[in-house]
């Protein structure tokens, strides 16, 4: 996706690294290619101040721009040996979306996708940049194709790409957190039918219906971690790092502190998991894209990620609550050969935090959008 950076200006196009940034934190990690796989050569992560970046917005350029410098030339495991990047968007600023249009030529579904951007999102088609490619159909004779579109505010990626420059880097492409993480987790990036991806990070929560071989309806929530490790340190009244300890250590535990850190805890994954609840029924009454696997529009199953999805009992929680099978995600699974899921470096419980990075790391590695 946003590829229109780097079209024109390479012939070749060179491999690069994956750069995540997040509201407090960000993270990279390369890859490297191997005989039948890839191999992890490089991975790091830093953290943010609470102004420099507000809401995926980026307000104090420099100093972010100081902050990735010094990390990238400090990794945690490695050396970074490129300067090509693939950097991620925030998807609570971003639109990405699949739409069903009437076969037609290239140059009408161009003016087809204005159309459907401009209604779809607050801005002027003259302020946002977009992209948007064909969803790849296993169906010959059907009327329509899918087409998925990406879409931004301009001003939200000339900082990211200024950011990115300031840093001495330069951008092969930028991709929504959401097709980042649906990168990371789906198998060979294809699904027999909806599978619902929710990436819990400290800031927000998003949500990834993948369906057929791309994201079909994505969202997110400002309700993640730092919310929940939030809560126990007010009513334990404790720092945030002892709540945070909490928080890992007795996760949705009922039987420690007396079950008060459960009962702290399950209102907040109780409002998640409805939220989730809404969310496929959502998509289940809306889907009008099913038509690689007519029918098949009931979300088979949840698939978690992101630092949060560390929590103790959260998979078991949100299993009785949607009734619908929920796993931990593998974000090796198209990276490593099965089963592993983890390397030396980095290990599995870890790498669930850096599964939007490894997306993009991957991405770094590919010559295709999607
Ligand atoms: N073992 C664990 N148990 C429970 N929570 C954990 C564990 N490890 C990390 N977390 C939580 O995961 C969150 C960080 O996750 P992640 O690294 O995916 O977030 P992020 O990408 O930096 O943030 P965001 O995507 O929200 O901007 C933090 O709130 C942290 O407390
Ligand atoms: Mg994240």
């Amino acid at each position: 996706m946003f590829r229109f950076f780097s079209k024109k200006i390479y012939e070749i196009e060179p491999d690069a690294f994956g750069l995540d940034i997040s509201d407090e934190s960000f993270k990279f990690a390369q890859l490297r290619k191997k005989k039948h796989s890839l191999a992890l050569t490089a991975f790091g992560a830093g953290g943010f101040s609470k102004e420099l970046i507000d809401d995926g917005e980026i307000k104090k350029e420099d100093n972010v721009v100081a902050i990735i410098k010094k990390a990238l030339v400090n990794p945690q495991y490695g050396r970074v040996t490129t300067r090509h990047v693939v950097c991620s968007l925030p998807e609570e600023h971003s639109f990405t979306r699949v739409v069903q249009l009437p076969k037609m030529d290239v140059t009408e579904v161009g003016e087809a996708i204005k159309w459907e951007i401009e209604q779809n999102i607050p801005l002027s088609i003259n302020d946002v940049y977009y992209d948007w490619q064909f969803v790849a159909s296993d169906q010959k004779n059907i009327p329509h194709q899918d087409i998925l579109i990406s879409a931004a505010p301009k001003k939200l990626i000339d900082g990211y790409v200024s950011v990115m420059k300031k840093c001495g880097l330069i951008v092969k492409s930028l991709e929504v957190e959401s097709v980042a993480v649906s990168r990371a987790l789906v198998k060979g990036l294809k699904t027999d039918g909806p599978v619902l991806l929710v990436d819990m990070g400290a800031t927000r929560t998003s949500f990834i219906i993948f369906s057929g071989s791309v994201p079909q309806f994505t969202s997110s929530i400002p309700l993640a971690g730092k919310k929940m490790i939030g809560a126990i340190a007010s009513v334990f009244s404790v720092n945030e790092e002892e709540a945070r300890k909490l928080f890992f250590d007795v996760g949705l535990d009922k039987i420690p502190h007396d079950g008060k850190v459960y009962a702290t805890l399950e209102p907040i994954i109780k409002d998640l998991a409805e939220q989730i609840r809404s969310y496929i029924s959502f998509y289940e009454s809306h889907s009008m894209h099913e038509h690689e696997h007519p029918g098949a529009v009931a979300v088979q199953k949840v698939l978690l990620s992101g630092g949060v999805s560390n929590l103790s009992g959260l998979n078991m929680y949100l299993a009785l609550a949607l009734r619908i099978p929920v796993e931990t995600g593998n974000p090796w699974v198209n990276i490593l050969q099965e089963p592993l899921r983890e390397v030396p470096e980095l290990s599995y419980r870890k790498s669930l935090g850096y599964t939007t990075v490894l997306g993009l790391a991957l991405s770094g590695m590919q010559k295709t959008s999607l």
